[in-house]
């Protein structure tokens, strides 16, 4: 049987949680990022309180996404290291890293 995205069902690795998981898992940012008097972004006060994987995590919970929704935004950063982890939330973690390490820091990519 096939999910919603087409993976097989039979695995008990939840690949429609991922998905769902990794296209949210930076929502807070919409809320830790806000733009200034001339548009350009800024963080918002309420960054230095609550930054954007429990901010985004707040904001999932109250429109209703499901828990482990919720659950991967709010550790999919380094909030999430000292936490527990389903296997979904720490694929989309680890995604993350990769993406922040070789984009962020510039590590350069092996061909
Ligand atoms: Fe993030």
């Amino acid at each position: 049987m096939l999910s919603t995205t087409g993976f097989s069902t039979d695995s008990k690795f939840d690949y429609d949680s991922v998905i769902c998981g990794a296209l949210l898992h930076d929502i807070g940012k919409y809320v830790e990022v806000i733009p200034d008097q001339n548009g350009a972004p800024r963080y918002s006060p309420r960054a230095k309180l609550i930054r954007h994987p429990l901010g985004g995590a707040i904001l999932a919970a109250e429109y209703g996404f499901p828990d482990k929704i919720v659950h991967i935004i709010a550790t999919h950063s380094f909030e999430g290291e000292h936490s527990f982890q389903t296997a979904e939330s720490q694929f989309v973690k680890k995604i993350d890293d990769l993406v922040f390490q070789t984009s962020v820091y510039g590590i350069p990519l092996t061909t």
